[in-house]
């Protein structure tokens, strides 16, 4: 085939339709939740109904006897598991992990039961059926900023508290002060596809098909948990639904999946739904944060505090950083950041797309403008007066920091140099106008990983690799990468991925899987290109390298530079008074984000993020009855996002931003688009109105509420 990726060796940057697109439209790609399996049973969770105490009773007599049932398991028979090891990425596993080990129960809709039965309807009507009786406790699930027991957060990777200079004493000075409090709403991941596993066992090997953003993280956490060899363990991802960080690690379902098929000698199969999605798959925490700037007359900081409270469970500590972002963004002389959280009677939280960095921006690109306005200064250049020569707090030098061309190209296309920026003048019929802005930042890592690479004997390889395609394309971009590697065309590189029989590979999270991937892809590629550079001819079986970065990735995650990637979100919105309703008119990002490998499906992923960002800033909130400790309507009809009619043109593009600190220069994509996208339109929403909107999701009711004269 002679086409021009072929001539020119380069696959990197040229967009590609997704490698598996064809299978995915036509049906032909399976979902973990559909291949078929023989003799497989269905089980089905049964999660509590109170928010605290203890199971007393499950009366399972009545539910064994219904059609098709195979068992009821719950804490009274469930086999032993172990979850006191740690997991050298992710820590120690959540007490949600240890399924049915004990009668206490610590959140509205912890798992007490799964019932399997021969297909999931007789086992969702028997769990539907099972009665659980409980000794209720009084349960807390109210979270405020004076909660009790609210206390830092301690660890070496985000620690609780950073802090230099005398906070008081240069706010003291400050010409100008903003002094406000910031608040963003409980949010769900709710991938398209639902959570799903198959479990087997053949003797002591432990066989799953899953759906997930790991499997080597998966397949670790099952053999620790059921104590087994790692190698007795083989997790399988193929194609995934969506996960946004809800599948980045092992859940209720698959030590349930795992205990029932070992119990019941066959495979079981637990899929979640989407209402049980909201208590076991992790969430984004509410969160409350104050934030204090001062500045002198010229918009120059002099203090920034940056105080965020999250909530987390009584069984596990997860903390939503919100400040992360703050740390290394602007300096000052006095730079205090407190991450802080409180143990409530609530489902674990968890890793949501842009884990801190999502609200923390809301708050901070917030107070920023905010500040803008008291200067008198425009808001793009008050950034630029505040551009840090170095990490505020780190003190190191950023390996690149392209936030400025992000600003400058972007208000070139956004039109910024024609705004007025006097707030709550610009009407068009019963709509009042407004435009805003806000800088996104997302740290970059690179983590270890093993990759194969095959020259078969009709002159075509494969690639096998442990990732994980959630739905980005990165299947697609490892095809793009490995050609480029292998100077060859996309058409004649197969990349297989998911499999953890192709070893350790990093999880596809914290914007890293596809530049650790590639790293340990080209490291193979090199190994191959030189073992065949000797000349033999290529047997029947094919000439296979395996290689992998452990010591190299390790090296380059810890160097002495601020690595990040960097971006610039504008919105334009339309505000009505009368019934408060926003409309997001139209959106840019522009991005600071290294190299490209695929436009086509990165120009996607921002727009994603971006389209999140409406989300959160206008519709995602789950609410919380704090009577029954439970959320409201924990569902789409009762959880609000944003639909096709809400979301208009938005543009996303990318500056040059080349890095040579990594072989191809790529970055990372993942979650940038999400950063800053919430307070460029609260931003705009205060041009339309006038008035600061400083909790998330703007409601109508907020606005009204909110608005003078409305
Ligand atoms: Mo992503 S929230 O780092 O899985």
């Amino acid at each position: 085939m002679s086409t021009a990726t072929e001539a020119h060796g380069k696959a990197i940057g040229v967009p590609h339709v997704r490698v598996e697109g064809r299978d995915k439209v036509t049906g032909a790609a399976r979902y973990a939740g559909e291949v078929p399996f023989p003799d497989l049973a269905h089980g089905w969770l049964v999660l509590s109904t109170v928010a605290r105490g203890r199971v007393r009773f499950i009366d399972t007599a009545p539910v064994l006897g219904m059609p098709g049932v195979l068992a009821v398991l719950h804490h009274g028979n469930a086999l032993p598991v172990d979850i006191s090891w740690v997991d050298p990425q992710l820590g120690p596993p959540d007490a949600t992990l240890g399924v049915f080990q004990q009668d206490l129960v610590p959140y509205a809709g912890w798992p007490v039961a799964l019932v399997v039965a021969e297909t999931s309807e007789q086992a969702r009507e028997a769990a539907e059926a099972l009665k659980v009786d409980y000794d209720q406790e009084a349960h807390d699930v109210a979270l405020s900023y004076d909660h009790p027991g609210v206390y830092p957060l301690v660890g070496p990777l985000r620690p609780a508290t950073e802090e230099k200079g005398d906070l008081a004493a240069e706010l003291a000075a400050s010409d100008v002060v903003v002094d406000a409090e910031y608040a963003t709403g409980q949010g769900h991941h709710n991938p398209m596809e639902p959570h799903a596993v198959t479990a087997r066992w053949e003797g002591d090997r432990l066989e799953v098909l899953d759906s997930n953003q790991g499997s080597p993280f998966v397949a670790n956490a099952l053999a620790q948990t059921f104590s087994l060899e790692p190698t007795a363990v083989r997790v399988r991802t193929e194609h995934v639904g969506g996960a946004f960080g809800s599948k980045s690690q092992a859940r209720t379902h698959h030590v349930a999946a795992a205990m029932a098929a070992r119990i019941l000698d066959r495979p079981v199969r637990v899929v979640l739904t989407r209402r049980q999605m909201f208590s076991l798959t992790g969430y984004r925490s509410a969160t409350i944060q104050r934030i204090r700037l001062g500045a002198n007359p010229e918009g120059k900081l002099r203090a920034v505090e940056h105080r965020s409270l999250c909530q987390t469970s009584t069984t596990y500590e997860y903390v939503e950083a919100s400040t992360m972002m703050t740390r290394m963004m602007y300096d000052a002389d006095a730079h205090h950041t407190a991450n802080l959280a409180v143990r409530l009677d609530v489902p674990t939280p968890g890793f949501m797309r842009a884990p801190g960095e999502a609200p923390g921006s809301f708050a901070l690109e917030c107070a920023m403008d905010e500040l803008a306005e008291k200067c008198g200064i425009d808001p793009i250049e008050l950034r630029l007066r505040n551009e840090p020569e170095r990490g505020p707090i780190s003190g190191r030098e950023y390996s690149a920091r392209n936030v400025v061309a992000c600003f400058r190209e972007g208000a070139r296309r956004f039109g910024w140099a024609e705004r007025d920026p006097r707030p709550g003048v610009r009407r068009e019929g019963r709509w009042l106008l407004g435009t805003g802005t806000a800088a996104a930042t997302y740290p970059m890592h690179v983590m270890p990983s093993s990759a194969s690479v095959t020259a078969n004997a009709d002159a075509t390889f494969t690639v096998r690799i442990a990732a994980s395609d959630l739905g980005t394309g990165a299947r697609t971009a490892l095809t793009l990468a490995a050609a480029d590697a292998l100077e060859v065309a996309p058409e004649r590189v197969r990349v297989e991925i998911g499999d953890t029989a192709f070893g350790f590979a990093m999880v596809a999270a914290a914007s890293a899987g596809t530049r650790s991937w590639v790293f340990a892809i080209r490291k193979a590629v090199a190994q191959l290109r030189e073992q065949l550079s000797q000349g033999a001819a290529v047997p029947p079986e094919g000439v296979t390298v395996m290689a992998n970065t452990f010591a190299e990735a390790g090296a380059l995650h810890h160097d002495d530079k601020e690595r990040h990637t960097y971006g610039a979100q504008f919105a334009e919105v339309a505000v009505d008074p009368a019934t408060g309703e926003v409309r997001v008119r139209r959106m840019l990002g522009m991005f600071a984000v290294g190299q490209i490998i695929n436009p086509l499906t990165a120009r996607s992923q921002f727009i994603g993020g971006m389209t999140w960002g409406i989300s959160m800033a206008l519709h995602e909130e789950a609410a919380l009855d704090e009577a029954t400790g439970s959320l409201v309507g924990a569902d789409f009809a009762g959880y609000h996002i944003s639909a096709h009619a809400d979301v208009p043109a938005i543009e996303a593009d990318w500056v040059d931003d080349p890095d040579p600190g990594d072989p191809v220069g790529i970055k990372g994509i993942g979650e940038i688009g999400n950063v800053g996208a919430a307070a460029a339109i609260a931003n705009a929403v205060w041009h339309a109105t006038g008035v600061r909107q400083r909790q998330l999701p703007i409601r109508p009711d907020r606005v009204l509420l909110a608005t003078p004269g409305a």
